[in-house]
């Protein structure tokens, strides 16, 4: 078994990482850490695992959770993790961060949109952990970056065609729509009900954090520096993301040999569903699975790539899990292989 850790478990991502691991079959749980909630029953915060995980969270102290775990997620919100990463690489713990601190290779990139850095060497030997993309680099890593849940929406139907020269990437244009989780648990005017309910609006419109990260990755597919539009939405339901993203093709092709491309790209990634010609994906049909369906339409010269996965699943927890899988030589399908609710 392996045993592992959780730290900031009570946040939406962290909760979301205790509910996978607690049934993952090669992973014993181990250690759970929160502030507000030291000495409090999981169970107590989320009572839909009463009976499932009732351990108690306790305060983060370096030394107590390198005790009790070898593989240690950090669900925090970014700048804290890269003040704790260190000191737990050093223990010779491998770690599955959850925030922006170790997604970018480029740290000026990543002070652009944050702030100062302070491991930056770190940065430059972590992985990032877009699993069915970078799955070598993930292997060997002690320090995953996990993608942004809007990133791996919007990835990982371009990547495929990126690598084949089919879209011109200085046409990109993605819409992106989130659930409220995304934005976290702690209180905000903007995520209350009556703010968000009966309503649907764009949001830090061509300025949102996850645009120089995608950027990033997209210049590192195509070699160049690419710099796409990206305009993110928010949407009166709590979890679920859905990526619109548009591109003209950089040559004359068919529907359904982009259909091949990113079929024959994903084939044995039992995560990524390519959907058959005429259907589109929904937030739906993806709900609380580690699935990312993509469905695709060619109009005129330009290709529409629409892409739907859960925020909290294989927008940040799931995708972790996933990539604990393969830094542990396991299934990666592990712990994750439930099916979506059909409604
Ligand atoms: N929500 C998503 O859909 C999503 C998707 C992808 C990635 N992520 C990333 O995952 C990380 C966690 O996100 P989340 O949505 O789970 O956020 P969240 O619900 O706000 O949870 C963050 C947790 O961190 C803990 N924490 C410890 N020190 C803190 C501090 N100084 N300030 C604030 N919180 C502190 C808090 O628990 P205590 O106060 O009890 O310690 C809190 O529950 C973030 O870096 C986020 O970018 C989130």
């Amino acid at each position: 078994m392996i045993r592992v850790g959780v730290v900031g478990a009570t946040g939406y991502a962290g909760a979301e990482l205790v509910r996978i691991l607690q049934g993952h079959p090669e992973a014993e749980l181990s250690v759970i850490t929160s502030r507000q909630y030291a000495g409090t029953a999981f169970s107590d915060i989320y009572p839909a695992l009463y009976g499932i995980a009732d351990m108690l969270c306790e305060s983060f102290r370096t030394e107590d959770i390198c005790e009790k775990a070898d593989i240690i997620f950090t669900a925090l919100p970014h700048k804290l993790p890269m003040e704790i990463v260190p000191e737990l690489l050093k223990k010779g713990k491998r770690v599955v961060d959850l925030s922006a601190d170790f997604r970018f290779r480029d740290v000026k990139r990543y002070e652009s949109a944050y702030q100062p850095h302070c491991a930056k060497e770190l940065s430059e030997k972590a992985a990032y952990g877009l699993s069915e993309i970078y799955r070598e680099e993930i292997q060997s890593a002690d320090i995953i970056g996990n993608p942004g849940c809007y990133p791996t929406s919007v990835l990982l139907p371009l990547i495929p065609l990126i690598r084949e020269n089919l879209i011109d990437t200085e046409t990109i244009i993605c819409d992106s729509k989130s659930g409220v989780s995304g934005a976290g648990r702690s209180p905000s005017v903007t995520s209350l009900y009556s703010e968000v309910a009966e309503s649907f609006k764009p949001y830090k419109v061509a300025a949102h954090r996850h645009n120089p990260e995608m950027d990033e990755v997209l210049s590192r597919e195509s070699g160049k520096e690419v710099s796409i539009t990206f305009v993110p939405h928010l949407l009166p339901m709590s979890r679920g993301m859905l990526t619109t993203g548009y591109a003209n093709l950089a040559r004359t092709a068919k529907e359904a040999e982009i259909r091949e491309c990113l079929q024959h790209f994903y084939q044995g990634r039992q995560f990524v569903r390519i959907l058959p010609e005429g259907k589109i994906p929904n937030t739906l049909h993806v709900r609380s699975s580690n699935f990312c369906d993509i469905g695709c339409k060619i109009h005129g010269k330009r290709l529409i790539l629409v892409s739907a996965i859960d925020n909290l699943v294989k927008g940040a927890a799931g995708q972790a899990v996933q990539n604990m899988n393969i830094m542990c030589g396991l299934d990666e399908s592990s712990g994750l292989d439930w099916v979506p609710c059909p409604l």
